[in-house]
C-alpha cells in the first residue's frame, strides 16, 4: 500500500517545529473536513482564521483557477493588475493611504516594525523603542518574535532584536510607565488571539490612542487574526473610538493562499524605494482571492450575522454553564471565542477530534473556536452538539 501521505510518514519527514495532531486532512468543503480515512469533521477552527469562507468556497476557487491560467508573477519592478485592485479596494474601504503586500502575518509585522524604526529615526530624532503587550503574539520571525510578549517562545532564540518593551494588556498605567524618551511606537492586538482570546478594554485602547497622539507615537494594530470580519466588523478597530496609524493583516486575506498586508495612514506612509520589499509579496493568486474575500465580506448584513452567530454561541455556552460545572466561563468578540474549563483543554480537544469536531486548545484550560464566518446555523448546531456531548462525558 502506498502510505506516502500517512501520519506515520509525516511524523518522520515533516519537521517537528510545531506539535501536530495525528490527523491528515485530504478534503474540505464549507465547514466540513474529511481525513485520509474518509472520516468527516465539523471545522470550528478554519485553519486558525484563514479559511474564513470555509473550505473551497466556489467563488474563491473559481478566482484562483482563473488567475492560475492568466498570470502569476512579474517581480517588484512592475505592478500587477490584481495587486492594484486589491490595494485600491482596501484603501477605499478603510481610508488608509497605501498598502504593502507581504506573504504572512509575521512579515507584515516585520514591515510595521521597520516602518516604526524609520519613523523614529527620521521624524522623532532617532527614537527606536516599540512597546508591545505581555501575552501578545506577533509571529515567529526574529523581529516579530521580539515584539511578542511571551518569554516562553523567546528563550531559545536569545539574543532577540533589541528595542522592545512589554506592558500589561489592558493597563494604561503600565503602558504609560513603559514609555521612555526612546519610544517611537506601540503595537497591540485588539483581541489577543494566541494569548487566549482576550478582548481589549475600550477605555484602555482609546486611552492608548490618546497617549500616542499626545506623544506623537505610531499606533500599530496587529489585525492578523482579528481582521477581515472575524470580530463582526471588517476590522476590529471599528469596535473602538480610535483609528490606528498602521494595521497589519494576513491569514484570511488570501482565501487560503499566503498573503499579508500592511496598511498605513498618510502620516506613516514614509517608506521610499529600497526601504522594504519581498520578491513575491502575496502574489497574483492571493490578490485574486483577496478581491473575492473583500467582496464577500461586503455582502449586505453579512458582518451583522457574524456578530449574531458569535452571540448565539456565547449565549449557548452560558446556558450550558448552568448545568455543567466543568465550564468556568467564556469570552470573545464575533466569531473569535474561547471557553474556559476546569479541566485540561488538550484532553477536550482530542475528545472533540475523536467525535468529529475540530477545535483548538489555546491555553492550559481554554478551548478556542474560530468557525468560518459563513458557517451555516445547521453546521454550527451540529458542532455545538458534539462539543456539548464531549463536555458532558468528562
Ligand atoms: C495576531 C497575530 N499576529 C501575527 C501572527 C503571525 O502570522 P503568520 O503565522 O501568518 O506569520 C499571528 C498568527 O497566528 C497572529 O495571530
Amino acid at each position: 500500500m502506498n502510505n506516502a501521505g500517512s501520519v506515520e510518514v509525516g511524523q518522520e519527514v515533516v519537521m517537528k517545529n510545531v506539535g501536530r495532531l495525528p490527523v491528515t486532512f485530504s478534503r474540505g468543503e464549507g465547514s466540513r473536513l474529511w481525513d485520509a480515512d474518509g472520516k468527516e469533521y465539523i471545522d470550528f477552527l478554519s485553519g486558525i482564521s484563514v479559511n474564513n469562507f470555509g473550505h473551497c468556497h466556489p467563488d474563491i476557487t473559481a478566482a484562483l483557477r482563473d488567475q492560475a491560467g492568466k498570470i502569476l508573477h512579474v517581480s517588484n519592478y512592475f505592478y500587477l493588475e490584481e495587486q492594484i485592485k486589491l490595494a485600491h479596494e482596501l484603501t477605499k474601504l478603510t481610508n488608509y493611504h497605501s498598502v504593502f503586500f507581504a506573504n504572512s502575518g509575521a512579515e507584515a509585522n516585520e514591515a510595521a516594525i521597520k516602518l516604526a524604526r524609520k519613523y523614529g529615526k527620521t521624524k522623532l530624532g532617532g527614537r527606536y523603542q516599540i512597546i508591545t503587550a505581555k501575552g501578545s503574539f506577533h509571529g515567529r520571525t526574529l523581529g516579530a518574535l521580539s515584539a511578542t510578549g511571551k518569554p516562553q517562545y523567546q528563550e531559545d532564540f536569545q539574543p532577540l532584536v533589541p528595542g522592545f518593551a512589554y506592558a500589561e494588556y489592558n493597563s494604561l498605567k503600565s503602558w504609560l510607565g513603559a514609555i521612555t524618551e526612546q519610544t517611537c511606537a506601540v503595537m497591540l492586538e485588539l483581541v489577543q488571539g494566541e494569548g487566549g482570546v482576550y478582548p481589549a478594554d475600550p477605555d484602555f485602547v482609546e486611552g492608548l490612542a490618546r497617549i500616542c497622539y499626545k506623544y506623537n507615537l505610531l499606533m500599530i494594530v496587529d489585525e492578523v487574526q482579528t481582521g477581515l470580519g472575524r470580530t463582526g466588523k471588517l476590522f476590529a478597530y471599528e469596535h473602538f473610538n480610535m483609528k490606528p496609524d498602521i494595521v497589519t493583516i494576513a491569514k484570511s486575506l488570501g482565501g487560503g493562499v499566503p498573503c499579508g498586508a500592511l496598511m498605513v495612514n498618510e502620516k506613516a506612509d514614509i517608506f521610499t524605494p529600497g526601504d522594504h520589499s519581498t520578491t513575491i509579496g502575496g502574489g497574483a493568486m492571493a490578490y485574486a482571492a483577496g478581491l473575492v474575500t473583500l467582496r464577500l465580506l461586503q455582502e449586505p448584513g453579512f458582518l451583522d450575522e457574524v456578530l449574531r452567530k458569535g452571540n448565539y454561541i456565547k449565549d449557548t455556552w452560558e446556558y450550558w454553564r448552568r448545568e455543567m460545572p466543568v465550564i468556568d466561563g467564556c469570552r470573545g468578540l464575533g466569531l473569535m471565542l474561547a471557553l474556559d474549563l476546569k479541566v485540561p483543554s488538550k484532553q477536550v480537544m482530542l475528545a472533540c477530534l475523536e467525535e468529529g469536531l475540530v477545535v483548538n486548545a489555546v491555553s492550559e484550560t481554554g478551548i478556542r473556536i474560530l468557525p468560518a464566518l459563513n458557517i451555516s446555523r445547521e453546521d454550527l448546531d451540529e458542532g455545538l452538539a458534539i462539543f456539548k456531548k464531549v463536555l458532558k462525558n468528562l
